[in-house]
């Protein structure tokens, strides 16, 4: 959930921190600080609130220094506050660290600490990291000393002999003292870790929260996402969970656990290759609306090369035709707007290929005790492919005995590789925190897996096949059209700029797109917003109805449509102002809603992909008439990689 850089080399390590925290921003921004190796000593600087107002601070500071660590917060011990921000103190101020996770045993290291005389300054679980390498520090670096003095006297190796001990391939004394403070903790960290004594060093280490580092010309870089260093290397290291890595201006060594030890460790290496581009907002007001304007792209690119003749191609699946046909259950786990873009599949996938499919937030998945067999097929959705809790329930799957396979945005993220499968939605970097093309990534690329497992049990004939994946090709035009016309839109925005509350109704596939219309919407105008099937309205809702309560209808063309004209009639006998986002050529809907946003007419099967985006424009619009900062919504991140 926090965001974490780190450089040390031959420039000021300042600005690139700075630069480096306001990329990882996605992942929190409550509060934001540095602790850079100045000439005298560890400098630490924090500020409450966006990196901007950390980066102000610090141009007025100036803060020299060629070492240093940065942390963007989005808190979970302890309010944002500057006292809580990071790095968090430790006792002798020797030791500055920054954290990204949760340390779940936090409360009784904290007690055993305290009662060996550390004394805590902040409420965050961070902090008892900062006093066990500390501690840990202390012992190993004494325990050294005597070895050098020995070793010294003896006319050997002399003591503190930097170069000879890389070359030798051990480890500094920081890495063993994070390795040991480590060991001690239960939970979730990426960590980054400098310390006075050893200037020039950063010592980095990870345990379900991504880290990567990589060499450039000017030095070493670390970040908790590849996308803060991508301007200065793009030959990264994602690194795993276990491994710690020590940064210097020269290079970085690998060390891995070996018994009570540890031992060098060769990492493998990635080549990134996408565009530094993407990190920009190329003309458009924010990243949100042009993410929004790239979804055309994600559908021809989550497309391309997937219909080879007349057969559908998802090789990177790793299951043969006749272990497709074997399935005969599926579960779809995911969270928030990936979740959606599942609810959306088990329409597909139960109408398509009859295989019963349960749709379920991997935060209950986890704990449940699921019905899994050999030929049960676990889908686990997410955009960032880090989520704490898809994560957690993908583990628990395989223990089960189940096939999990994966569909992310992130090459090499956790759900990547835990996945004996994994589609990639080619939606690219997104920054928004509000998830838009990455939605549409995973909703096409569900179809395609939904239309695969029809064509393996034999559901679907070829011809079928290749006229759906035409008409899903087409939606890539029919969304550039919405695109290119937004004003209903922005019309029904300023009618519900004022409400209180908004409700978001759909049948069937309608349902489904309703529940991400209604997140959308609040997550980034705090408009409250429900979503509720259309024919559930009389069973309770209905009572919110008073004059001017916006419901939000998607009343595209599907086998239930006169169904939700009838519900919509009964909203509006209640004074409800009805919004519909319904199929171009339906002139009946003007006679049930207040403002209609057309969108081309396409097949039910694809109504979740017209209807979807002019949903998205809507809630940014009313979140701008309503002062909101669409990018970055309060008390949210982009990556939630803490349970
Ligand atoms: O990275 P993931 O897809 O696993 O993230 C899941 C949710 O946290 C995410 O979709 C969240 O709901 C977004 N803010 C939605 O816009």
């Amino acid at each position: 959930m926090c965001g974490i850089v780190g450089y040390v080399g031959t420039r000021e390590a300042e600005a690139i921190l700075v630069d480096g925290l306001k990329r990882l921003e996605y992942r929190g921004y409550d509060s934001a600080g540095v602790a850079i190796e100045g000439p005298h000593g560890i400098e630490v600087v924090c500020r409450m609130g966006k990196v901007a107002s950390l980066e102000e601070t610090l141009s007025a500071l100036d803060v020299e220094g060629t070492c240093g660590i940065g942390h963007t917060r989005w808190a979970t011990h302890g309010k944002p506050s500057e006292a809580n921000a990071h790095p968090p103190p430790s006792c002798g101020n020797e030791i500055a660290l920054v954290h990204n996770g949760i340390v779940e045993n936090f409360a009784e290291l904290r007690d055993e600490l305290e009662a060996c005389g550390h004394v805590f300054r902040s409420q965050t679980d961070s902090e008892v990291i900062a006093h066990l390498v500390e501690d840990a520090y202390l012992q190993l670096a004494e325990r050294a000393a005597e070895r050098d003095a020995l070793s010294d006297a003896q006319g050997h190796r002399r003591p503190h002999d930097e170069a000879a001990r890389r070359a030798e391939g051990e480890p500094s004394i920081l890495l063993q003292a994070v390795h040991a403070a480590t060991s001690r903790l239960v939970g979730s960290f990426g960590l980054a870790v400098v310390c006075e004594s050893e200037p020039g060093l950063i010592v980095a280490t990870r345990k379900d929260s991504p880290l990567v580092v990589g060499m450039a010309s000017d030095g070493a870089h670390m970040a908790s996402d590849v996308i803060a260093m991508i301007d200065h290397t793009r030959d990264v290291c994602i690194m795993e969970d276990g491994v710690f890595a020590e940064l210097s201006k020269d290079g970085i060594m690998f060390f891995e656990p070996a018994g009570d030890g540890l031992r060098t460790a060769s990492p493998r290496h990635t080549h990134i290759d996408w565009d530094a581009d993407l990190t920009e907002k190329g003309g458009y007001p924010d990243f949100m609306l042009k993410e929004i304007h790239e979804q055309p792209r994600v559908i021809r690119d989550t497309l391309a090369g997937r219909l080879v003749g007349d057969e559908l191609t998802i090789d990177e699946l790793s299951l043969t035709r006749e272990e497709l046909n074997l399935i005969d259950r599926v579960y779809i786990i995911a969270c928030g707007t990936s979740y959606h873009a599942g609810l959306i599949a088990k329409n597909l996938i139960e109408t398509w290929a009859q295989i019963p499919t349960e749709v379920e937030v991997a935060s209950e998945f986890r704990y449940r005790n699921p019905i899994i067999t050999p030929t049960t097929l676990v889908v686990a959705v997410s955009q960032s492919g880090e989520t704490a809790d898809t994560i957690a329930a993908i583990r628990d799957a395989r223990i089960k005995g189940a096939r999990v396979f994966g569909i992310t945005n992130v090459v090499g993220s956790t759900v990547a590789r835990e996945s004996v499968g994994v589609i990639y939605t080619k939606a690219n970097k997104e920054i928004a925190v509000a998830s838009t093309k990455s939605f549409l990534g995973q909703v096409v690329s569900l179809t395609l897996l939904s239309m695969l497992l029809a064509q393996s049990k034999g559901k679907l004939t070829t011809g079928q096949i290749r006229l759906l994946f035409s008409e899903l090709a087409d939606t890539a035009e029919q969304v550039e059209a919405i695109l290119a016309d937004a004003s209903s839109v922005e019309e029904a925005a300023l009618a519900c700029r004022d409400a209180k509350s908004a409700l978001f109704v759909g049948r069937g596939m309608g349902a489904a797109v309703a529940n991400e219309g209604a997140l959308k919407l609040k997550e980034i105008s705090y408009l409250h917003a429900e979503a509720y099937p259309a024919g559930e309205m009389k069973h309770g809702p209905i009572a919110l109805i008073e004059d001017g309560f916006p419901v939000i209808a998607i009343a595209t063309n599907s086998p239930t449509y006169e169904k939700v004209l009838s519900n919509l009639q009964e909203c509006k006998a209640r004074g409800a102002l009805v919004v519909a986002v319904a199929s171009e050529g339906d002139a009946e809907i003007r006679r049930h809603a207040d403002h209609v946003i057309y969108v081309p007419a396409v097949r039910d099967a694809f109504s979740a992909i017209t209807a979807s985006v002019p949903l998205q424009l809507l809630a940014r619009s009313i979140a701008i008439l309503r002062g909101c900062d669409v990018d970055q919504p309060r008390n949210l991140a982009k990556s939630v990689t803490v349970e």
